[in-house]
């Protein structure tokens, strides 16, 4: 037996980063390690599945099994992680919010409450009342959780809004948000989105806008990746950000620089593409499809970290057609891709979207179930998408 960990009794179904970097060749940078089976939010040694078999935890889940028409039934026979964002406000408030999610996915990720605003509002005072709300819910639905963002430009507290700190203040910040959050959720999480949006919109370079870029410099980035490994070797850590869906400048800057931050040897194990698109303006299939193998031959997983579909305010019947066929592409494409094991959707239900509101109103309707949960041509199309 090696020592490598590829199951522990917290998170059964986890390939250890160390496992991973061996399978992935010296400089964590070949292809063909396994897909992985994704850690549930509560662990279950007696369903753990076999290191390597491609079927997440999720295949065994007895909502997964009840369901088998549901996204979630179906999901699972194809071993996908199918998720959505996870509303604290909604899901206090509404109880079929609740059950819709609990039915139809088989993964969450906090919208808001695990950003930096979310847990730490008074600087030092860590507060994990939302996203462990979220957490129970997780577990007690056999529901693997995905994590954003340890670090990020927006979402800042106030005492961090706007400020420039001396260099190893802001280190020691992040430091201490990076160990308190990773341990808290330790073993519970299935990936965590380490940096979030940390590439300038339009190149070269990276964003200068945020206090950590200010304080501390450029070496920032990988900076926070080796704190996040520090905080939990076994974590799974990946660089999320938008507009590099497809073959764009974007996504080309992205690959040339994670190239060589994995040659530095910086601890990144993963891309996860946001994929907020418009119906009139959004990448084809077979553009993702190059994308997303090309991150793959480094050696890295890709996740769909953020899907919606905007449409007009005033869509027509056509758009939500539209719209369906793109979703239909992006659940394609991930079942094709080598290595992109989990699909996100940015919530599901056009009741609680941040869209409308982002957009200034011009756009909505970007989500699968309609405001009073009926399931929209979207709906059918992830279905049959699943079940082909
Ligand atoms: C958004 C949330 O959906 C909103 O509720 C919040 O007001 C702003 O942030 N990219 C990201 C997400 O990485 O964290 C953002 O979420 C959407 C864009």
């Amino acid at each position: 037996m090696s020592d490598d960990r590829t199951m522990d009794p917290i998170s059964p179904c986890l390939l250890s980063r160390r496992a991973f970097v061996k399978a992935s060749g010296a400089a964590g940078l070949a292809a063909g390690i396994p897909l992985l089976g994704l850690p549930r939010a509560r662990g279950d040694a007696a369903s753990a599945t076999p290191p390597g078999d491609a079927a997440p935890a999720a295949a065994t889940s007895p909502a997964a099994a009840a369901g088998v028409n549901t996204l979630r039934g179906l999901a699972a026979k194809k071993g996908l992680v199918l998720g959505s964002a996870f509303s604290n406000t909604a899901f206090r408030k509404d109880p079929t919010y609740g059950e819709v999610l609990a039915r139809e996915f088989n993964c969450l990720v906090a919208e808001n409450s695990m950003k930096l605003s979310g847990i730490q509002r008074v600087r030092g005072e860590f507060d994990f009342t939302r996203p462990d709300a979220m957490m129970a819910f997780a577990a007690a639905h056999d529901m693997q959780v995905r994590a954003v963002p340890l670090v990020w430009h927006d979402a800042l507290p106030q005492w961090a809004e706007g400020k420039t700190f001396p260099r190893e203040e802001a280190l020691d910040i992040l430091r201490e948000h990076i160990f308190a959050v990773m341990r808290h959720f330790r073993g519970r999480i299935c990936a965590w989105d380490v940096l979030n949006e940390g590439l300038a919109d339009k190149g070269p370079g990276l964003r200068k806008e945020g206090p950590w870029f200010h304080s501390i410099g450029p070496d920032y980035v990988e900076k926070v990746y080796h704190l996040a490994h520090e905080a939990d070797p076994e974590a799974l850590l990946f660089y999320n950000d938008f507009d590099m869906d497809g073959m764009s400048e974007k996504a080309d800057r992205c690959y040339l620089w994670i190239k060589e931050l994995l040659a530095r040897g910086v601890p990144i194990h993963g891309i996860g593409l946001q994929y907020h698109v418009k119906v009139e303006r959004h990448p084809s299939p077979a553009e993702v499809t190059r994308n997303i193998r090309r991150f793959n031959d480094l050696g890295l997983h890709v996740h769909i970290t953020e899907l919606d579909v905007w449409l007009p305010a005033q869509a027509t019947a056509q758009h939500l057609q539209q719209q369906a066929a793109i979703y239909r592409g992006v659940i394609e494409t991930a079942l094709a891709a080598q290595k992109c094991p989990a699909v996100m959707l940015w919530g599901f239900t056009d009741r609680y979207s941040w869209v409308p509101g982002t957009s200034g109103g011009t756009y909505d309707h970007a989500l699968i179930f309609d405001r009073d949960y009926h399931p929209k041509p979207a709906y059918a199309a992830i279905a049959e998408a699943l079940r082909s």
